[in-house]
């Protein structure tokens, strides 16, 4: 009985091992025949599947490359990803129904997706990020109980989220950032108890925020901002206790900052900037010892910022710019022992700054730019060693500059123009290795421009304008390698103009206006082959202006006017290359005025208070022919049409400065100085990026971007938003031609041209050539002088080389944060 029972077991046994070797048989017959059926819809243009075969030497399926199989023969598993794969993803997939992984990740699909997966039920993860997938996501997901990750970011879905999703409740991770989808957050997903991750930013998601995302208890990554979500922050969020991450940053949120905030545990990182949050700041986030950044920057926060801030003893990021804040800064600010970032910029905050600020903070930016601050600068504010960036304008400093900061050797950038500050330069700025921007301009300084600024091998732009700086300029100045910019004027500088301009790459603008600069001006000053604009007018310049001075070749703006010059015009200025505007009156300037280029169609007022000069467009000399005078309507025409090159011409000179400067070695450069334009061949490849930015700069104005945004604004970002919402036209800088309607065209184009060359790949960054052979196409109609016919032509040119551009915020300092690539 017993060996009956067990033969009967053992053939029962084996018949079933049997039968169920031939059903995978069978169904591997099947499964090998959907895989290569699946195959037929993709390109595969990289032969990644090229083992996938039906030939005689073929090997088994369950052997192909991504193709896993489990111990019954069935395929559990398909990782195709990073293979460059494109076509189609068919139905024959859901011919795998043992499928437990599905990777479809990083690869070139931009197709739909099968309707319904509901035949994978068995599906626990799903990826199919990183490609361009369109239209509904796909249904069905929901029936997989044991579903576990879905990540479907970086791609073009469009439609409500997955609803179905919220039947799927072993689900873990939900990645769906970085596509179209619109609609509102299911509050069905209240059910999704197991969820770590849900991260929905950078879509076009609205509605409010369903409050029933407070029960997931698992999450600790709630990352939906990017959207257009509205109404308030719903305060149920306060309970997820193991919450680290959460992002509802850049809506149109309203109503207060929950309190309940306060609760979260386990948080790291809060952002909540750019929305409409408005009251106070919660005393109680002070509460969340765990905090390492927090943002709530760009909203309409009122009231002051409370001391508990200051008891966030991890805390590296403290953004609060641009709300309503005011009262004091806490004192105990100071002492945050891990603080790097202090954004406090555009509020209303009074008082001082905690005098120990820095003193034991590893700081790295500070910017509290344009409040009503008052009292000294925090003298230990570089105890760190790591502060790179101080940003102060726009306040009412008192007290001197702190000597401490003229031996802060991280220093990049030094803003603190517009304040009272008293006292001298410290001795120090020019040995700093990585001072790019001194800017100490509309303060009260006195004493001498330190003569070690000169030994400095960084500093890109100087301002000490409108101060009460006195004595002579060091006579090397100059020379600094990478000075683009120094400006001083509104002084009290005497002495003679240093006659060392032998070395100075760089230098496009010089502003010494409004000082008591006394003797000649040296013409080795006509070395600065990239001299834009030069501005020595209110001076006590004498001798003549040196002739090599007209031939410039980047000079566009030349004001010399309120000396004591004397002799004649050079006659080659009118054949200036890249002259715009000139100003030489109240000199005492004799002779001729020479009657070509800029000269024939100057407006007399820029020669005027010289009594010896006459011809030209001035009256006749006397007892001489004159042979240039233009009517006044002539004239008038001429000078719009230099108005309408000048800025282009400028640029260019730009762009000359630029690749010489970056590239170095240049093969080719030719400039051809007619009566329009002027044309330069650059044949080399630059850094197209840097350049990209330098056009910009020239176009919209840095100013333009910091009126808006404030201090150390990406101008790369703010322009392309700009572009985007059609509202660049609006800031035009009018000096360089903007009021012009056919130069504004011509200047949206370069923009565009501009926007191509800050590309974020390099490898989408047009070469220099190219950059030159545009630049050249956006010129010809400046021939014909009409807006009108060809306008159209360009406009579309205009539309073909701007790029869809996505803004970023522009967070240098920590740029990891998991929602970077979807913002
Ligand atoms: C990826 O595939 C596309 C077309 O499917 C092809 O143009 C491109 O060169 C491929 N990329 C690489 C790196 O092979
Ligand atoms: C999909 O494959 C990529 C590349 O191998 C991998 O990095 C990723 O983790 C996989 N996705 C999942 C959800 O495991
Ligand atoms: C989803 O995939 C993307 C790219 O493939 C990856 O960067 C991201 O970290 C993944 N999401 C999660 C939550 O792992
Ligand atoms: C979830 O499952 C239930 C029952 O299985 C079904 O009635 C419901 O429609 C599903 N929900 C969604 C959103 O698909
Ligand atoms: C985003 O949503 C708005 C309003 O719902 C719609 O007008 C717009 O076309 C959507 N944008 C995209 C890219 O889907
Ligand atoms: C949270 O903060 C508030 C106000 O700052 C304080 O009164 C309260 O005691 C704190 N709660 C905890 C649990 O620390
Ligand atoms: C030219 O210089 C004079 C004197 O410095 C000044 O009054 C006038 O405004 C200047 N003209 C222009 C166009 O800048
Ligand atoms: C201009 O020159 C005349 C004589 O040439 C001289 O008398 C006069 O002082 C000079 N004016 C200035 C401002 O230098
Ligand atoms: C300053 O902040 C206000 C809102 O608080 C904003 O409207 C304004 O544009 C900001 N200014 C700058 C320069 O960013």
């Amino acid at each position: 009985m017993e060996a009956r029972v067990t033969a009967l077991v053992l053939l029962v046994t084996v018949s079933s091992i049997l039968y169920t070797g031939a059903g995978a048989a069978a169904a591997g017959g099947d499964e090998r025949a959907a895989l290569l059926a699946l195959m037929a819809g993709f390109v595969d243009s990289l032969g990644a599947l090229a083992d996938w075969t039906d030939g005689a030497k073929a090997s088994p399926h369950c052997r192909w490359t991504g193709v896993r199989c489990n111990a019954a023969g069935l395929v559990d598993a398909l990782d195709l990803s990073g293979k460059n794969l494109s076509g189609k993803v068919t139905d024959d997939v859901l011919r795998l129904p043992s499928l437990t992984v599905l990777n479809l990740s990083s690869n070139a699909f931009a197709t739909t997706l099968p309707k319904s997966l509901a035949p994978l039920s068995n599906l626990q993860v799903f990826d199919v990020s990183q490609n361009s997938f369109e239209g509904a996501f796909p249904a069905g997901l929901g029936s997989c109980a044991d579903l576990a990750t879905v990540n479907a970011s970086g791609n073009n879905f469009v439609g409500a989220l997955p609803a179905d999703l919220a039947n799927a409740t072993s689900l873990e991770t939900v990645d769906l950032r970085g596509s179209f989808f619109g609609g509102d957050i299911p509050a069905a997903y209240r059910s999704l108890t197991k969820l770590k991750f849900l991260g929905l930013s950078g879509n076009n998601i609205t509605g409010k925020i369903p409050a029933e995302l407070g029960e997931l208890e698992s999450l600790e990554s709630l990352i939906i901002g990017y959207n257009v979500l509205e109404g308030s922050v719903p305060p149920e969020l306060g309970s997820l206790a193991n919450l680290q991450y959460l992002d509802l940053a850049v809506g149109h949120l309203d109503g207060p900052i929950p309190a309940e905030l306060g609760k979260l545990p386990a948080l790291t990182a809060l952002y909540l900037y750019q929305n409409n949050l408005e009251g106070k700041i919660p005393p109680e986030l002070g509460n969340i010892s765990t905090l390492v950044f927090l943002d709530l920057s760009d909203n309409s926060l009122t009231g002051p910022i409370p001391d508990e801030v200051a008891q966030l003893s991890h805390l590296r990021l403290l953004n609060l710019m641009c709300n309503h804040l005011d009262g004091t800064v806490p004192a105990t600010i100071g002492a945050m022992p891990s603080l790097e970032v202090l954004e406090l910029w555009n509020n209303s905050l009074t008082g001082q700054l905690p005098a120990s600020l820095g003193r034991s903070s590893p700081l790295q930016w500070v910017d509290v730019s344009s409040n009503s601050f008052t009292g000294p600068v925090p003298a230990g504010i570089c105890n760190g060693k790591a502060l790179a960036k101080l940003i102060m304008f726009n306040n009412g400093f008192t007290g001197g500059v702190p000597a401490g900061l003229a031996s802060c050797e991280s220093l990049v950038r030094v803003r603190m123009q517009s304040n009272r500050l008293t006292g001298t330069i410290p001795i120090g700025f020019g040995k700093l290795p990585s001072l790019q921007r001194l800017e100490l301009a509309v303060n009260d300084l006195s004493g001498e421009i330190p003569g070690d600024l000169a030994s400095s091998t960084s500093l890109s732009f100087i301002d000490l304008s409108h101060n009460h700086l006195q004595y002579s300029l060091p006579s090397s100045l100059f020379t600094i390698p990478t000075l683009q910019s120094f400006l001083a004027s509104d002084n009290i500088i005497s002495g003679e103009l240093p006659d060392q301009f032998q070395d100075c790459p760089a230098l496009a603008l010089l502003d010494l206006s409004n000082n008591r600069l006394a003797g000649a001006i040296p013409s080795s000053l006509a070395s600065c082959q990239r001299l834009v604009k030069l501005n020595l007018r209110y001076n006590r310049l004498t001798g003549e202006i040196p002739k090599a001075l007209s031939m410039m070749p980047a000079m566009a703006i030349l004001d010399l006017s309120s000396n004591a010059l004397t002799g004649g015009i050079p006659e080659n200025f009118g054949s200036s290359p890249a002259l715009e505007t000139l100003n030489l009156s109240y000199n005492n300037l004799t002779g001729p005025v020479p009657g070509n280029g800029v000269l024939r169609s100057i407006n007399p007022d820029e020669l005027a208070g010289n009594a010896g000069l006459c011809g030209g467009v001035l009256p006749p000399c006397f007892g001489s022919r004159d042979t240039g005078v233009a009517s006044r309507a002539a004239r008038g025409s001429a000078r719009l049409r230099r108005v309408a090159v000048g800025w282009l011409a400028a640029m260019l000179a730009v762009v000359a400065a630029f690749t010489a400067l970056v590239g170095g070695r240049y093969a080719y450069r030719r400039w051809y100085a007619g009566e329009y334009g002027y044309t330069l061949k650059v044949d080399q490849k630059s850094d197209i990026y840097s350049y990209g930015v330098v056009l910009m700069e020239l176009i919209t104005g840095r100013r333009a971007v910091e009126a808006e945004f404030g201090e150390g604004q990406d101008i790369v970002g703010w322009v392309r938003d700009k572009i985007r919402s059609n509202t660049v036209e609006e800031h035009l800088d009018p000096h360089v031609g903007g009021r012009c309607a056919h130069v504004r065209e011509e200047m949206l184009l370069v923009l565009r041209i501009a926007v191509l060359c800050t590309a974020r790949a390099p490898r989408d960054r047009p070469s220099m050539r190219d950059v030159i052979t545009m630049l050249g196409e956006a010129k010809p109609r400046r021939k014909s002088g009409s807006s009108g016919a060809a306008s159209g032509k360009d406009g579309a040119s205009a539309a073909a080389v701007a790029p869809a551009v996505v803004v970023d915020k522009d967070r240098p300092v920590f740029s990891t944060t998991p929602d970077s690539d979807y913002a």
